[in-house]
């Protein structure tokens, strides 16, 4: 994801601006780069990959300045590359901006700016600001004026940095929609996009409000609205140890992944939601409509939790778009004798995006004249590199992603514009009902706390909620190391129903869709023989919630988006589990970041 930092003081910018980014680092990004402000001119230095990519061009004499911005570019509009990443200036090079969020009128804003004789030298949404503000400075504007001025043309989200050569030793930086912080130091203040990344200077920041731009000098600054009215802000001390700052606060780093995912959703929705159409917008797709019209069978291949995301991708798939789907265990289908040909498009989905199994079933089915597609959270990750085309992130997100393309084939097969509008809407409200989930962790933790000393636990649900109990189990056997199973609701029958006694929690996946009333019978065989039920049901359920022991409550959304919610509470309470077993979760036993090898 993207991140910004910016200094403006007395010592020389560029290191400072340098560590301040790789303290971003964890967030994910593709591309890097700083602008500083120096005799009178901008000098800006970029470079794709890692942020010691940049280093190394640099050297060892790096640029003058003491003041200056930077920035790790997460891609959204154009490839990952040098010209794309940021920051950006406008024609004549004397303003530089960095950008995170996504500007969504970009589009006309730039056929005009470039009627007007601007000449763009990025595919970015971002460089379209940059040239607004120039027009504004051109006109006879101050900076502050022109900043504003131009943000008032944009519409979409924004956290910006700005430095021109005009107000040489200031930084504007504004908030929309993207976080933003400016961190006061002495004689010297920072602006950033996350406190990490400045707190080893200063614990005293304010932490800026969408609509808001701070003028930030060596020695002052100021907050003013965007009709440039002063406003009043408080200033926050942070006092966490530094290990806390780089867990943003959380007592650990699963926790904060899990209470980051309505970000992390809004990122991977971000832009590719097209309501008018009805339609989803993949931009690494790089695989044109008339083929995708093409394709009449999907394998979705994958291992672990992404596997479990593809169960659920092949759920949609032949729902919404009515394409005969599978799903394969990457690790099998690598040694089969798989039977694919030009019309089958392989979808192999991975988190880290370098899973060797996938890679390889991914690589075979490649050699076999598939069309290869990769889901990924990590840009530029060997899977990335390697199929035809590639998208984002981990299990809610793959299933927003996952979403997006059902949504993207359905539309140019079965599905309606109406249809198809619907779904746009229930996804571009889903961050904010995964938000209203989490404020739930305090019942699971209580419900954690009475489940602690279970020796096994069995998930159970159906349709697309089988393969939430799946992934529920999973999470609580590799960080709380208790045996658990994951099973279609209605399996349990035959066979696992032999292992229920009044010892054995069971928990059931078991919103209001359509297989509801079928897993409420399930319930009630498992009440039958003695066994302790903890269900997910929707929100105002009476019926479940009162033959259920404990419920967690989950809003309504569309079937096939339940498991985005349904998941949350069973990471919530895998995460209390293990805490409360004294378990190490962030490092847990015998497990990798990413298997890369078979
Ligand atoms: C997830 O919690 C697991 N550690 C594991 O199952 C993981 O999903 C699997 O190894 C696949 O990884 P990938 O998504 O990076 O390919």
């Amino acid at each position: 994801m993207c991140g910004i930092v910016g200094y403006t003081g007395p010592r020389p910018a560029a290191p400072l601006l340098l560590d301040g980014l790789k303290r971003l680092e964890y967030r994910g990004y593709d591309s890097a780069g700083i602008a500083l402000v120096a005799d009178g001119r901008i000098e800006v230095h970029k470079a794709p990959g890692k942020i010691s990519v940049l280093e190394k061009e640099l050297g060892t004499s790096l640029p003058p300045g003491h003041t200056g911005i930077a920035h790790t570019r997460w891609a959204t509009h154009g490839a990952p590359n040098m010209v794309n990443a940021h920051p950006h200036t406008d024609c004549g090079g004397t303003l530089a901006l960095a950008h995170n969020g996504i500007i969504e009128n970009a589009g006309p804003l730039r056929a005009a700016l470039a009627k007007r004789g601007h000449v763009f030298r990025s595919e970015t949404d971002t460089e379209v600001l940059a040239h607004l503000i120039e027009e504004r400075l051109a006109a006879g504007g101050a900076l502050l004026a022109a900043v504003a001025g131009a943000l008032q043309q944009l519409e979409g989200t924004y956290g910006i940095a700005v430095v021109s050569t005009r107000e040489p030793d200031t930084i504007i930086a504004a908030r929309h929609g993207s976080p933003l912080l400016v961190a006061i130091g002495a004689g010297e203040n920072f602006v950033a996009s996350d406190a990490s990344a400045v707190l080893a200077h200063t614990r005293s920041v304010v932490y800026m409000d969408d609509g808001e731009i701070a003028v930030v000098r060596p020695t002052d600054y100021r907050i003013v609205d965007l009709d440039t009215v002063e406003k009043e802000k408080t200033i926050t001390r942070v006092d966490w140890d530094l290990a806390t700052i780089e867990r943003g606060g959380f007592a650990h780093f699963m926790l904060k992944e899990i209470m980051e995912q309505p970000e992390s959703l809004r990122n991977t929705l971000r832009g590719r939601l097209l309501e008018e159409d009805g339609t989803a917008k993949l931009g690494g797709l790089n695989i044109e409509d008339a083929e995708l019209l093409q394709v009449n069978r999907i394998v979705f291949t994958a291992c672990g939790t992404s596997w479990h995301s593809a169960l659920i991708g092949e759920y949609m798939m032949e729902e919404l778009a009515r394409i005969p789907s599978e799903v394969e265990y990457a690790s099998e289908f690598r040694y089969r004798n798989p039977i694919v040909d030009d019309r089958t498009l392989v979808v192999g989905i991975s988190q880290s995006g370098e899973t060797a199994d996938t890679l390889a079933a991914l690589r075979e089915a490649k050699r076999r004249g598939a069309r290869t597609l990769g889901l990924v959270n990590v840009v530029g990750s060997t899977i990335a590199r390697e199929v035809d085309g590639a998208s984002t992130k981990a299990f809610t997100s793959q299933i927003a992603a996952l979403a997006l393309l059902t949504l993207k084939m359905g539309r140019l097969r079965a599905l309606s514009i109406l249809q198809g509008r619907e779904v746009v809407r229930a996804l571009g409200r889903l961050p904010e009902l995964v938000a209203r989930v989490l404020t739930r962790a305090p019942e699971v933790e209580r419900i954690g706390e009475r489940m602690m000393r279970a020796g096994n636990v069995l998930y159970l649900g159906r349709g697309y909620n089988f393969p939430v109990a799946l992934e529920g189990a999973l999470k609580l056997k590799e960080i709380s190391y208790v045996h658990a199973e994951g099973y279609p609701a209605a399996e349990m029958k035959h066979g696992p129903i032999a292992l229920i006694d009044d010892l054995m929690p069971v928990v059931f996946i078991a919103p209001k869709d359509a297989v509801y009333q079928k897993v409420v019978s399930n319930v009630e065989e498992v009440k039958a023989r003695g066994g302790r039920v903890i269900a997910v049901v929707t929100e105002g359920d009476t019926g479940l919630a009162k033959l259920a022991d404990q419920k967690i409550e989950v809003p309504e959304t569309l079937d096939f988006l339940t498991p985005v919610l349904t998941v949350l509470p069973l990471q919530l309470l895998a995460y209390y589990m293990a805490v409360r077993r004294g378990c190490n979760v962030d490092q847990p036993r015998n497990l990798a970041k990413s298997v890369t090898v078979e």
